[in-house]
């Protein structure tokens, strides 16, 4: 693996002398064995999903996986969550004021969360009490309280299972006497444990691992955990081997709750830093001075310690040394963390407790470990573009006026987006006046090898006149709305529709059907090429309903997380409404990336197999599987734009790759000077789109006249798509990221994980973005290493301990390649459908042994026919060799132009041995140009300079 050996400066590398002899006899499939293993290509097929009448199987299999691999609750009736048990247990015994005296501050642990703290409520429940301040809670568990005991514990090679019996009364309701534990040793660097009733309702033992146990690959001598139980303490523990180090120990800390309304776990955790539980608008890394961060989808503007659109109860942690461990708590139902210091506690309203453990070792090793459980998808080309949007266009005459005034600026910019502002009445699948013209627009777009995407709000008008509206009506029909709270109507709530909303249950399996009718009648009206997914938390205007919701325990569980508004039903649906697949209580988390299956389904049948782009708001895992995601209605500040960055470096660690926020911001005014630079640090965002509420001024790059830097920033991401293509490629086929903090490259440098104001473009290209209004030099970080600046080509040898102010002239954002670096770039153009006619050139950035690799990942950027070729380029002993390895696509292009950095002298080039090439060597800049080379890509070559 190239990713996680790069320790310190010494950028090591796979090729050595020995293999170079090899080369020389020019043996393309050993080159491209060997760098396909530096990529840790696991397996190199590439699917796309079928496009036959098998739609509907393949949407079950996908369900299926939803719910087992990430453990949705599959429970349609309220009854299974409220068993009553008939077993009695004692009440837990009042500790002794000794006991609770010995607790100090960092291992208190909440005894009463949210709820009325008093003495008398707390030593009830056998904890103990002393008044504290801040968010250190006065009622804590006492040390070694024991809520369940091991009755019994059986070890295998491959797992372990234990049954725990209730030792003490909880006071929660519908706590089981007994519950089954059950650890799966899934290889050397991933662990499962989940811990569910027993025996279960509905569920039956096998489902508590889905079968993990026979799929598990087992561990060998080389596994890097241990699991640790010990029978005389609730609980247990997670060791990393090599260094003893406990990186979850839950033993003895009191807090292990099992109740169906509640599960409570507390461990002390190694932590020097820590990422993720998102999302919502947090620092990198994470605070752990008693931080809560709350998990329940949910529309508002983002804002500090509120939860956000998606839920991703995932984190990771940096232990020190380099090394990293992933945990994922499988469960898609409210859930609070509370991080303090040296300890988490997780807490979520349903069960089961499942949880995931990658061990790495090294950050970018564990993260990629926790994507392999799902593939990320392929984006269409084109999707990599630069996206044009804003709310409040008024017509199509006003969306050609923007169209025309940025194609005539030369501003590369391949899709134009609109808002709810071409529907009538803010309908879904309607168009309004102003807006009959759309088809002819789109049309016109795509002449112009342009691209199209509309918004789509999940919620149907309830209020048309009957036959008037099929939207409405079909779904009445095929029964898909989601019911209310007694099941037989559709619940009824409000959102941008004038009267009333009703919401598909996407949960529903006629739901697919339904919505590919609904999109193709829309589609009649304009070709789109994509769909924009919002308000699909869901988001509602009122509480729960228009006639609010019943009263239950599902609406008023014992334990309500720290959600905005104080209720679960805040500006969503009621907790008790009904889907196919059980009550939005356990459906609410993942409601968007069914929306976003369903919507994918859709796309993909409707164009004809091409690839579809779907954005969406709300998310959680398995989002990346099916679409992008844009960070929501961020403001136009300065604070939101710096925000940014640490957001998309945390989506990147959920698997979501194709992600960026709304250039220039979407609330409020920007100011030229923060959008020139927001275009900048927008050119480098995955997902890379401009969009504006419909009270801000106009913000596209024309209006602000910040025409100059845009297109000098968008054309440097038009000319690296290539590269950023094939990193999509890598993430789709080996689970590595796109975007990466800086921690992923120089995991031994604890400096390094601190740094949330630069990112990566895989492991080859630093983005040091300009984030302070009025500099115009960034304050970088570089960690040891070798970069060269991607304007200048200067050469920066950089160290650790120093921080480099890096020029950023008011039209320009500092970008550098990373010494040991081929790039694969191409001319740019206005459009990715024109410059992928160009010819390719590259940059060879060389390390400190005069080594450099790279690759081309290429299709034809738009079908599913699966057709595709990969080329590797590597560099040892002053000779540049290509090695094509899958060539099922005839890519057509020449590679015109070669750029060697940082060579002292250059006597001779010669091209395959033979041929004496002109060249070009600026003894200034120590470079090495090659220009009208005319060499096919397709076919092996090597180039030596002496
Ligand atoms: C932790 O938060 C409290 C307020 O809740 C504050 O007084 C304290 O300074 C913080 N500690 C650190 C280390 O930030
Ligand atoms: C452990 O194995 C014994 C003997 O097979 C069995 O009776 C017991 O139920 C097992 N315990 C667990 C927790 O699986
Ligand atoms: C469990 O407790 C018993 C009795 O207190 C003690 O003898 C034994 O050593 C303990 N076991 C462990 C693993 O700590
Ligand atoms: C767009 O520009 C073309 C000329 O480049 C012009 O013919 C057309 O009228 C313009 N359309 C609008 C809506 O401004
Ligand atoms: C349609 O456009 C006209 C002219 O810009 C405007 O006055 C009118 O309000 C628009 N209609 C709607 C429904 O927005």
């Amino acid at each position: 693996m190239v990713y996680q050996i790069l320790e310190g400066s010494t950028v090591k590398s796979s090729f050595n002398k020995r293999i170079f002899i090899y080369f020389l006899g020019i043996v393309c499939p050993l080159l491209s064995l060997l760098i396909l293993s530096t990529y840790n290509v696991m397996n190199i097929c590439y699917n796309y999903p079928d496009l036959d009448n098998q739609l509907l199987s393949r949407w079950n299999r996908e369900v299926d996986s939803l719910v087992k691999d990430f453990y949705l609750f599959d429970s349609n009736s309220l009854e299974d969550y409220i068993i009553e048990y008939n077993e009695k247990v004692p009440d837990p015994p009042k500790p002794s004021d000794k006991l609770c005296s010995a607790v100090i501050e960092a291992e208190k642990f909440d005894c009463l969360p949210r709820g009325l703290v008093t003495q008398d409520a707390c030593t009830k429940k056998g904890c103990c009490y002393s008044e504290s301040s801040g968010n250190v809670p006065s009622c804590f568990f006492p040390p070694a309280f024991q809520s369940y005991t091991y009755s019994s514990i059986n070890r295998t090679e491959k797992e372990l299972s234990a049954e725990l019996t209730l030792k003490y009364n909880l006071f929660y309701p519908s706590v089981p006497p007994k519950v089954y534990l059950k650890a799966v040793f899934l290889t050397d660097s991933n662990l499962l444990v989940t811990v569910l009733p027993y025996p279960f309702p509905s569920m039956s033992e096998p489902y508590s691992t889905n079968g993990k146990t026979e799929e598990s690959s087992g561990v060998t001598d080389n596994v890097l955990y241990d699991f640790v139980l010990d029978s005389n303490s609730t609980g247990f523990k997670v060791i990393r081997k090599s260094t003893k180090t406990a990186i979850f120990d839950s033993r003895d800390i009191g807090g292990f709750i099992y109740s169906n309304l509640f599960v409570q776990i507390s461990a002390k955790i190694p932590c020097k830093h820590i990422y993720g539980l998102g999302e919502g608008r947090t620092d990198l890394p994470l605070s752990t001075n008693w931080t809560v961060r709350t998990l329940w989808n949910h529309d508002t503007v983002p804002t500090d310690g509120v939860n956000g659109y998606g839920s991703y109860p995932m984190y990771l942690c940096a232990e020190g040394n380099g090394l990293a461990h992933t945990v994922t708590f499988l469960n898609s139902f409210a859930i609070d963390f509370i991080l303090q210091p040296g300890a988490i506690t997780y807490r979520s309203v349903g069960p089961p407790l499942a949880i995931q453990f990658t061990l790495g070792p090294s950050p970018l090793q564990a993260v990629t470990q926790i994507a392999n459980m799902y593939k990320s998808f392929m984006p269409p080309y084109w999707a990599l573009g630069f996206h044009l949007c804003r709310f409040g266009y008024k017509s199509v005459e006003d969306i050609k006026r923007v169209w025309n005034s940025t194609r005539a600026a030369g501003i590369p910019y391949d899709t134009q987006w609109v808002d709810i502002d071409y529907m009538n009445n803010r309908n879904d699948f309607t168009i309004g006046e102003n807006f009959t013209d759309l088809g002819k627009f789109v049309d016109m777009l795509h002449k112009n090898g342009m691209h199209f995407v509309p918004i789509l709000d999940p919620g149907i008008s309830g209020s048309e006149p009957k036959g008037k509206y099929p939207p409405y009506d079909r779904g009445m029909e095929l029964d898909i709305f989601v019911k209310d709270s007694y099941g037989k109507k559709p619940l009824v709530g409000k959102v941008w529709n004038p009267v009333s909303t009703v919401f598909p249950d996407f949960t529903h399996p006629k739901v697919i059907p339904y919505w590919i009718e609904m999109l193709k009648s829309l589609y009649k009206n304009f070709e789109f090429d994509g769909i924009w997914l919002d308000m699909n938390e869901p988001s509602n205007f009122v509480n729960g309903s228009i006639n609010g919701c019943p009263k239950n325990i599902l609406e008023d569980p014992p334990y309500v997380p720290a959600v905005q508004g104080g209720k679960l039903k805040y500006h969503t649906l009621c907790m008790s409404a009904k889907h196919s697949l059980g009550p939005h209580y356990a459906v609410h988390n993942s409601y968007g990336v069914f929306e976003a299956v369903a919507t994918n389904f859709a796309l993909t049948q409707i164009r004809g197999g091409k690839r579809p782009l779907v954005i969406t708001r709300a998310s959680t895992f398995m989002a990346g599987t099916f679409a992008g995601h844009w960070t929501g209605d961020v403001i136009s500040s300065w604070d939101d734009m710096a925000q940014s960055v640490k957001d998309i470096i945390q989506m990147s660690m959920y698997g979501v790759h194709l992600v960026g926020a709304d250039i220039c911001g979407f609330n409020g005014n920007t100011t030229v000077e923060l959008c020139r630079r927001w275009q900048q640090l927008g050119a480098f965002y995955p997902f890379s789109r401009n969009h504006n509420t419909d009270d801000g001024i106009p913000q596209d790059p024309v209006s602000l006249n910040i025409v100059d830097s845009t297109k000098k920033a968008l054309l440097l991401r038009y000319s690296l798509l290539p590269y950023l293509y094939t990193l999509f490629w890598q993430a789709n086929n080996n689970g590595t990221p796109v975007i990466r903090p800086l921690f992923y490259l120089f995991p031994n440098d604890e400096a390094s994980y601190r740094i949330n104001s630069q990112f990566m473009w895989g492991d080859g290209l630093l983005i040091s973005p300009v984030l302070k209004e009025g500099h115009t030099y960034v304050k970088a970080y570089l960690g040891n290493s070798i970069w060269y600046d991607m304007y200048t080509s200067a050469k920066i040898i950089s160290n650790s301990s120093q921080i480099y102010a890096l020029p950023a002239p008011e039209d320009t954002i500092p970008v550098h390649i990373r010494g040991g670096t081929i790039l694969v770039m191409q001319e740019p153009n206005v459009t990715t459908t024109l410059t992928r006619q160009n010819p390719f050139h590259l940059k060879v950035a060389l390390d400190g042994n005069n080594q450099a690799k790279g690759m081309l990942f290429w299709d034809d950027g738009d079908t599913n026919d699966g057709n595709y070729s990969t080329v590797y380029f590597g560099i040892i002993n002053n000779t540049l060799m290509s090695c094509n390895d899958i060539r099922n696509y005839k890519i057509d292009r020449y590679i015109n132009r070669i750029e060697i950095f940082s060579l002292n002298s250059v006597k001779q080039v010669t091209l395959n041995q033979k041929t004496n090439l002109q060249y070009n060597f600026n003894g200034t800049t120590n470079v090495l140009a090659l220009e009208n080379l005319k060499l096919d890509i397709q076919t092996d070559f090597n180039i030596t300079w002496t």
